[in-house]
């Protein structure tokens, strides 16, 4: 191989990925005067971004002039367990209005209350109606204006093409390898920084939310070059995802439902959520149908649905009623908003669920409920980063968004992915800038890295015979649903992580036949690796983790304990590449920040707590 004869492109900074996140960062750098490259792995708007239809939230207070960025701080932090770190709360619930108004400078065209301000909407675990959105397109919205604004702005975007690894110069990043999905040629990127910003790997599970694209690469690859991954044991199963039909199972059905009003049902018709009210959120819960219909109908001081408590609580219920017998017909609950709002709301609110309901399953959502269930959704764990730069372990190297890890904890609160997108975003690109500005030298990579990259990328084409890689990602589907679902045994989890070693070493030797070019078998081959390095560090955390908090369940260890109030950190070690967890300390908050996050929301609201909390 002859590496000086493979494309070169340069850039100061590549961003891989372009949804949400990436673009934020991209338009940050380009901003800040860098040669700004944007890889994309399909075509631009199609990244995981749209799935957050619901909204961004964000603490503007249009709706109920009460809300500020402590309430949405300790909203955060109860969500996610106390897990969160904290200083990403903090800016996160600080930073998110002004980013919100930003987008909509840039274009953005928000749905507007009655007095002509950005309308916000009820999600689970937020005190106040937060979340600014665009009916049920929030997510398509975020990045329709994000693209606009960046292509302005001359940013680079690279289409349809995938990376395979990242190129190093000592500790330091010097580019990425990728192919172009089409031609199959091999390209490199010289770079001085890069962000990762390429989401989760929801493709390890069969139902799930996520389309094609996210296999955990960005985490992989980030492993790969010696950053930390953290806490990845949290993964999100989002409670409504439809159950039928069978090609549409896992595809999101907006928690904006719930927000707008719609309730859960079981087969007998009872509203189940009543039952599953944890003790943490009672103060805050309604317990009855009538205060919950007064809470519909807005009357002061009425107090949340429990269809609205974290997506965590809501998921396991269902879960528990479809084991006791009650699911509906197609294994899921009834989620029902006809028998609460007048059609031409749900069709004005709700215009994307019900085109979804009508097209992919012949329902009609003004007339009658939908079937929903969990859809595993969202990584809360990711690539751990420095809260204020977003700098991972390895200099130079970047993340932000679903695959970076802090914010969320051990949940994440519905609407908190947009706002962490575009807060983050910037941050990471201005921490990329910042590094560029501070380099002596630009990093070079070496030819035998490139090479190395490139040659085990043919390999999968070259072998003489191997296994399908269809098969393969099925057998791994199978596995990550039965053994690292929605609740956890140690015993499952072992007999999981045994089984992903034994197809690690069958995915070692998959064979894609035919060439590269317009290959989708190499493409499915080559995504294998990623997925199986996330799913298995998933299975180690959630094996070392022994306790249930947030979205990790373990039914042979119930509840949260003090002990384990530390993040799990995943490393490669040692001459074989081991994988290596190691349970850490969390740092604990300033003083002002736990008193918000442990404080009675009456306390908050009155000024009695976090009062001398600075604004920075
Ligand atoms: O339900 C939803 O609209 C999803 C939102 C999110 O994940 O933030």
């Amino acid at each position: 191989m002859n590496v000086a004869e493979i494309q070169t492109l340069e850039h100061d900074v590549l961003v891989i990925g372009a949804g949400g996140a990436g673009l934020r960062a991209a338009i940050e750098c380009s901003a800040q005067g860098l040669d700004t490259g944007v890889i994309s792995k399909s075509l631009l708007g199609k990244a995981h971004t749209v799935m957050a239809e619901g909204g961004m939230a964000a603490a503007l207070g249009n709706v109920n002039p009460k809300d500020n960025w402590k309430v949405h701080f300790r909203d955060t932090m109860r969500g996610g367990k106390f897990l969160n770190v904290w200083r990403m709360a903090e800016l996160h619930a600080k930073q998110a209005p002004a980013r919100v108004n930003e987008l909509e400078e840039w274009g953005a065209v928000f749905d507007r209350t009655k007095d002509g301000l950005i309308n916000q909407r009820n999600f689970g675990g937020h005190r106040y109606p937060r979340l600014a959105h665009v009916g049920d397109r929030t997510g398509l919205e975020l990045i329709r204006s994000l693209q606009d604004h960046g292509v302005h702005q001359g940013i680079a975007f690279h289409m349809e093409c995938t990376c395979l690894g990242l190129l190093l110069d000592g500790g330091r990043i010097a580019g990425a390898c990728a192919y172009w999905r089409d031609t199959g040629r091999f390209v490199i990127f010289r770079a001085k920084a890069v962000i990762m910003a390429t989401g989760g790997a929801g493709r390890a599970w069969r139902v799930t939310s996520n389309s094609w694209e996210y296999t955990g690469d960005g985490l992989a690859m980030a492993y790969d070059a010696g950053a930390e991954l953290m806490d990845v044991e949290f993964t999100q199963f989002h409670p409504t995802g439809m159950v039928w039909p069978p090609s549409v199972r896992g595809t999101l059905v907006t928690e904006g439902v719930r927000g707008e009003g719609g309730i859960l049902l079981n087969s007998e018709g009872k509203r189940f959520m009543f039952n599953y009210i944890p003790e943490r959120f009672a103060a805050e819960t309604a317990d009855t149908e009538a205060e919950a219909l007064d809470w519909l109908d807005g009357k002061e001081g009425a107090r949340r649905p429990p269809e609205l408590l974290t997506r965590d609580v809501v998921a396991r219920a269902i879960k528990a009623e479809v084991e006791a017998g009650r699911g509906s017909p197609k294994g899921g609950a009834f989620l029902d908003i006809a028998s609460r709002r007048d059609p031409d709301f749900i069709k004005r609110k709700l215009p994307s669920m019900y085109h979804q309901f009508k097209e992919l399953a012949e329902v009609d959502i003004t007339k009658e409920p939908m079937q929903v269930g969990p859809t595993l959704h969202y990584f809360m764990g990711g690539i751990r980063v420095d809260a204020e730069t977003q700098m991972t372990a390895v200099e130079g190297l970047f993340a932000c968004g679903e695959c970076a890890a802090g914010l969320h904890g051990a949940n994440r609160l519905g609407g908190n992915s947009l706002s962490d997108l575009i807060v983050f975003g910037k941050l990471a690109g201005s921490g990329a800038a910042a590094y560029i500005r501070s380099l002596a030298s630009s990093p070079q990579a070496d030819d035998a890295q490139i090479e190395g990259i490139f040659r085990s990328a043919t390999s999968v084409l070259n072998r003489e015979s191997g296994e399908n890689p269809y098969l393969l990602h099925e057998e791994l589907q199978d596995l990550m649903g039965k053994h690292v679902g929605i609740v956890r045994t140690g015993k499952e989890l072992e007999e999981g992580i045994e089984r992903l070693g034994a197809l690690k070493q069958r995915v070692a030797n998959v064979k894609a036949h035919g060439q590269s070019q317009y290959n989708p078998g190499w493409h499915e081959a080559l995504s294998l690796r990623p997925m199986l390095i996330v799913s298995e560090a998933v299975a180690r955390a959630a094996h070392m983790r022994e306790e249930s908090r947030g979205a990790h369940t373990r039914i042979d260890f119930e509840g949260e304990r003090d002990e384990w109030l530390k993040y799990n950190v995943l490393v490669k070690r040692g001459a074989d590449g081991e994988l290596t967890v190691t349970k850490v300390e969390r740092p604990e908050p300033p003083r002002h920040l736990a008193e918000i996050a442990r404080a009675k929301i009456e306390d908050l609201e009155a000024g009695k707590v976090g009062a001398d909390a600075p604004e920075d």
